[in-house]
């Protein structure tokens, strides 16, 4: 469920139009919806509590979707933070979410970033390996303040949309092996510097099956169960993120009530407290990208290429995932669909969006949404071919801010410097 619907013969976010956007900020711009990044975390907090999950620690995956406005509208509703570096840290302090919400991921922590970690009393520190908590306990050390940590374990389960997004299998760089697990356990236990609250996992992104995520919650249980049976306390089970978006060119992901069903089943009677670190559900539908037709090249030998002025430098799921992004006309033009290669300006054959695409008749000028572009769209952005990011706007009922303006050519240029030889 999403708020870009039709409004008066034109695509709207909210009740404003995504034209009257594109007018006033011109495009390639991202439009987040305001109303679906509440609704879509509401809907899953409601979802976990109702399952009887208690009281659960949510926290965004700040990676999905980073922009400051759009944490600070997570934030006042009690939404946490999943990061993976100090920049993503900042971030979110930036929108006013306490140290006490965040969850620091990622598989390389250096110790300047676990340092600034540790200052703003992070809620858990993920450890990935054994050479990483050990650095975690030096610098808890050094500071004299005592690290919270979770164990991040590789379950040995491959999920996810696409092999370059999976993360749960043993060959996979994420986590400790389940081998490794009880003794890193035992060992942070014994640590002075180190308190180990319990364990964590990610299996992967765009997970459209409940069953691999069935299959590691069994595992994490049993792990959990295991390692109190050595007397060890395991205070909070962290489920990672993964739960996949609707991008409509396959069967819908499971809904997130039957996502809670399954984890109160699996983790029944269980006495942990339970984290959740989900990007994609609840920024995916919430954003799209809005790009301008520059023309349509129509070869005599039958393609049909729309040209756009988005490219693969804006949105890169296309080129890196074979993503498929929904393409809606903003305002549809009566007439029979054509079929189009909807194509960047940027010199690569990567930079296509979709190959074959049936669209309704298309002309220079005319505006396309690129549909559930929330997650992992701006984030990724580059400025490849020096375009400048595209700016980001955030919509709420009948108003629109500008949350990230797009940089000037001047700006691009005056952040470089010259060699003194030259
Ligand atoms: N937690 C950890 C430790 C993660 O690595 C990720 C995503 C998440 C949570 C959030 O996962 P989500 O709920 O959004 O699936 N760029 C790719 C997706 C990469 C996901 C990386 N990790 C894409 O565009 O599909």
């Amino acid at each position: 469920m999403n708020h870009f619907d039709l409004e008066d013969g034109g695509l709207a976010c909210e009740s404003v139009s995504l034209d009257a956007i594109a007018e006033a900020v011109g495009t390639p711009v991202y439009v987040y919806s305001s109303a679906t990044l509440e609704r879509h975390y509401l809907v899953l907090r409601d979802a976990l509590v109702n399952a009887g999950l208690g009281d659960p620690m949510i926290a965004f995956a700040v990676k999905a979707c980073s922009n400051v406005a759009v944490l600070k509208t997570l934030s006042r509703l009690g939404c946490g933070a999943d990061v993976v570096s100090e920049g993503e840290i900042r971030r979110a302090l930036a929108a006013g979410i306490p140290g006490a919400r965040i969850v620091f991921s990622g598989v390389g922590k250096t110790a300047a970033e676990i340092e600034f970690a540790l200052s703003t009393g992070v809620a858990e520190i993920n450890v990935e390996s054994e050479p990483e908590m050990d650095r975690i306990a030096e610098v808890a050390a050094r500071l004299g303040r005592r690290a919270t940590i979770a164990i991040r374990v590789n379950p040995d389960v491959g999920a996810g949309g696409h092999a370059k997004i999976s993360t749960g299998k043993a060959d996979s760089k994420f986590g400790v092996s389940f081998s490794e697990a009880a003794r890193l356990y035992a060992k942070a236990s014994n640590s002075a510097w180190l308190d180990p609250i319990g364990l964590a996992y990610h299996i992967g992104s765009q997970i459209t099956d409940l069953a691999p995520m069935e299959a590691a919650c069994l595992k994490m249980r049993g792990l959990v169960e295991s390692l109190r049976d050595e007397g060890l306390s395991v205070r909070r089970l962290d489920l990672g993120g993964g739960l996949g978006a609707p991008y409509f060119d396959q069967p819908d992901p499971p809904g997130v009530e039957a996502y809670a069903a399954m984890i109160a089943r699996v983790m029944a009677g269980l006495e942990v407290q339970f984290a959740f670190e989900p990007g994609r559900v609840i920024c995916a539908n919430a954003g799209i990208l809005l790009a301008r037709v520059i023309h349509v090249h129509r070869r005599p030998e039958g393609r049909n290429f729309l040209v756009l002025d988005a490219a693969m430098n804006d949105l890169i799921r296309p080129a890196m995932y074979e993503a498929f992004h929904d393409i809606r006309p903003v305002a549809p033009r009566p007439g029979a669909p054509e079929v189009y290669d909807v194509v960047g300006p940027v010199c690569e054959s990567g930079d296509t969006f979709a190959r074959e695409r049936r669209l309704p008749p298309l002309e220079a000028g005319d505006l396309v949404a690129f549909m559930t572009a929330g997650a992992y769209g701006a984030a990724m952005a580059s400025e490849y071919n020096t375009r400048p990011l595209a700016p980001e706007v955030l919509v709420r009922g009948d108003k629109f801010a500008l949350v990230r303006p797009r940089p000037s050519y001047e700006s691009i240029l005056a952040a470089e410097r010259n060699a003194p030889w030259l």
